[in-house]
């Protein structure tokens, strides 16, 4: 990656020393970061729920503890995130904020507090930053709305603020905004969704560097992989194209291979799913405007989807670079041979 001015990186979280856990603090996964990334995001610790105890106060010691390793290591560091807009994780005091005879005001206060914080503290040491993520309901496109956007009076003002607002206060960040809308047909309505949000945040002047591709993308059983990611490729190059041509750069924020539809046999699952990673990142590398690629989690045995969408057959989900014995898998070796071909 680096030949190419390119970076790989992955989530990582914070844990107490010992904990065996997707951390830093695990040697074991230590070792699997400090072998293969240039760049870390924190899976959970910068979030407001991590953040947040409360309307007053931060607490930011376990993301300085990931961001003081990270600077060790010689690693980037990106900001996940500055406002997830999906009720159910904003903090619970922030569901039932009492916002009082001026709510806009006092909305746009606690919003842009946060903001104004984290990015006067963190703008240099963070290169790029998910200001909003997951604002766009995946069944009809429209935006999601929220104790926040309400007072505001809507959803694209609390947008457009979280944006402009990280920028004055971080301006040398890279500011994306953050979805899961993937290459999958069932995602069709999401994109459109996210494609109207990046069009009225262009014509509004929002300042908006990038697309953040989740890329939580998953294989299915039926038909080989050829077949499967033939289907795929024209909508999502549509997608892609109407996104880089308003002038988004993109980035892979949290892959990863859902395999749950798999059978057991770990050789047919590994093959599997280095196949489609690799066909989607070889599309995905076609984009110049690409630069960071980073995986949710190096190592099978901590992934979320093994809670998210847990296999029939009790083994772990087979969805990431390395397997729970810290092994490299095939799907490592697709990542590497798509950074040798860009
Ligand atoms: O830390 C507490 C622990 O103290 C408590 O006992 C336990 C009981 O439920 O919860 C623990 O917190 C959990 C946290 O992960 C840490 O393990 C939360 O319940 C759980 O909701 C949280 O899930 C995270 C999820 O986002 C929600 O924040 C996943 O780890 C994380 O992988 C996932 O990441 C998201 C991205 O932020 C956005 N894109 C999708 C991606 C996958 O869902």
């Amino acid at each position: 990656a680096r030949a190419k001015g390119m970076r790989f990186g992955s989530c990582t979280a914070w844990a107490p020393p010992g904990a065996d856990r997707g951390s830093f603090a695990n040697p074991d996964y230590a070792a699997l970061l400090e072998a293969d990334c240039g760049i870390l995001v924190p899976e959970n610790e910068f979030k407001w729920q991590a953040l947040r105890p409360d309307a007053e106060h931060f607490d930011t010691s376990r993301f300085d503890a990931m961001l003081a390793y990270a600077k060790a290591k010689g690693m980037a560091m990106r900001g996940h995130t500055l406002l997830w807009q999906k009720p159910q994780y904003y903090p619970k005091w922030l569901n039932d904020y009492d916002f009082g005879a001026q709510p806009r005001a006092r909305a746009e206060a606690v919003l842009t507090g946060h903001i104004e914080t984290l990015c006067r503290r963190f703008g240099d040491s963070i290169v790029s930053f998910d200001v909003v993520n997951e604002a766009v309901d995946e069944k009809t496109g429209a935006l999601r709305d929220s104790s926040l956007s309400r007072a505001i009076g809507g959803t694209a003002p609390l947008i457009d603020l979280a944006f402009h607002t990280a920028r004055a206060a971080a301006p040398r960040a890279q500011l994306v905004y953050n979805d899961y809308m993937s290459w999958e047909p069932e995602n069709e309505a999401h994109r459109a969704g996210v494609l109207r949000l990046l069009e009225g945040l262009r014509k509004r002047g929002v300042p908006v560097d990038a697309l953040g591709v989740q890329s939580h993308i998953g294989i299915k059983n039926e038909g080989t992989v050829a077949q499967v990611v033939a289907q795929q490729t024209g909508p999502w190059r549509e997608f892609l194209d109407a996104v880089t041509a308003m002038g988004y750069a993109l980035v892979i924020t949290e892959m990863d291979v859902n395999d749950q539809a798999l059978p057991t046999d770990t050789a047919i699952r590994d093959a599997r799913v280095a196949d489609y990673a690799r066909a989607y990142l070889e599309l995905m590398f076609g984009y110049p405007k690409l630069r960071d690629v980073l995986v949710w989690g190096m190592c099978d045995k901590y992934s979320w989807l093994n809670g998210f969408t847990p296999r029939a057959d009790g083994t772990h989900q087979r969805c990431a670079p390395y397997d729970a014995q810290f092994r490299a898998k095939p799907l490592h070796a697709a990542i590497a041979a798509c950074f040798r071909g860009a």
